[in-house]
């Protein structure tokens, strides 16, 4: 039995890692998060409150459970809120992972983090585990951080970057661009959608699977886990709304300049992933097929 400690298991990612490891029979999981579990599922696994910028709490917990392997999702991933509470953000996003990566190191833990492609500066594109990082914000230069802080542990780690996840989540709260389009367009509210920033977007249970697949193999080094479609988020809501076959006269482009958010965001990324092909065995699935399956959810 592999024993993982999960954080962040309320969040997008975390809940499909929870529902991942229970299709499992070889893992035992103590899922974690900072409040309550918000979970519909609560059989099978272990759950904690632990909020990861408490040292003493993250110790105690991962000194009872042993795990072998700790998959950190948990992180503050409001890109315009980390602009402006910069030291929280510092707090969540690179000293807690020092805490996490000592007790690794002191215990020969597996660390897997999760970054983001928002490391890049999106001047060039399509970008591989070899480029060399240039973060605009400072959501950005936490997570840039967080790698090296990783990476400069002397653990066998692995750092899985991805791009815009999407899902449907059982706490309906948390919101992702499908989500939110198909709930907008439903009420008849009007959007206004960045026609100039393009992605990969990533199915959260991809994703997940990506994460558990790491685990398994203990995986190290840096990898690159997104959707194969690199399209604008204009054009992802485009699809998602014709998909659901919803009226796109409430869709408004906007230019990132024109919306003019507090933190820059890189405009060109998309990721090339065939490593995590080769190595994780990831075999993502097209947006079609993603809202294939989140329309299955949804109506469930
Ligand atoms: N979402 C994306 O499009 C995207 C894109 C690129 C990279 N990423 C990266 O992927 C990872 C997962 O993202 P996500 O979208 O799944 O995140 P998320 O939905 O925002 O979830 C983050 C989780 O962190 C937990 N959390 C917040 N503060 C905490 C604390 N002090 N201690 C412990 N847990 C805390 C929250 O728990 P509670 O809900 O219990 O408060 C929440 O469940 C992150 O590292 C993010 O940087 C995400």
């Amino acid at each position: 039995m592999l024993r993982i400690l999960l954080t962040g298991s309320n969040g997008l990612l975390g809940q499909k890692i929870v529902y991942a490891a229970l299709k499992r029979n070889d893992i035992q999981l103590l899922a974690t998060s900072k409040g309550e579990n918000r979970l519909h599922a609560k059989a099978g696994y272990q759950y904690a409150s632990m909020d990861i910028t408490n040292a003493d709490e993250v110790t105690a917990i991962v000194e009872n459970f042993k795990p072998h392997c700790i998959i950190n999702t948990a992180a503050m991933t409001n890109v315009d809120a980390c602009e402006k509470d910069q030291e929280n953000c510092w707090k969540m996003n690179v000293e807690a992972v020092k805490t996490m990566t000592e007790l690794c190191q002191r215990h020969n833990i597996h660390f897997i983090h999760l970054s983001t492609d928002f490391v890049f500066d999106g001047e060039k594109g399509n970008y591989s585990e070899e480029d060399v990082p240039n973060p605009l914000s400072h959501y950005a230069r936490s997570k840039y951080e967080s790698e090296k802080v990783v990476q400069q542990a002397k653990i066998d780690a692995a750092v899985l970057r991805t791009i815009i996840i999407y899902g449907v989540v059982d706490d309906k709260q948390r919101s992702n661009v499908v989500i939110w389009t198909i709930n907008s367009l439903r009420q008849q509210k009007d959007i206004n959608v960045i026609s100039d920033q393009i992605r990969s977007p990533t199915l959260a249970e991809d994703l997940a699977d990506a994460c558990v697949q790491a685990a398994l193999k203990r995986a190290t080094g840096i990898y690159h886990v997104s959707g194969s479609e690199t399209i604008s988020i204009l054009d992802m809501v485009n699809r998602t709304a014709d998909f659901f076959q919803l009226d796109k006269k409430y869709i408004h482009p906007i230019t990132t300049a024109q919306l003019n958010q507090p933190a820059k965001r890189p405009l060109l990324t998309g990721f090339n992933i065939d490593k995590a092909k080769r190595e994780l065995n990831f075999r993502p699935h097209t947006l079609q097929q993603g809202l294939e399956i989140v329309k299955k959810q949804l109506e469930n």
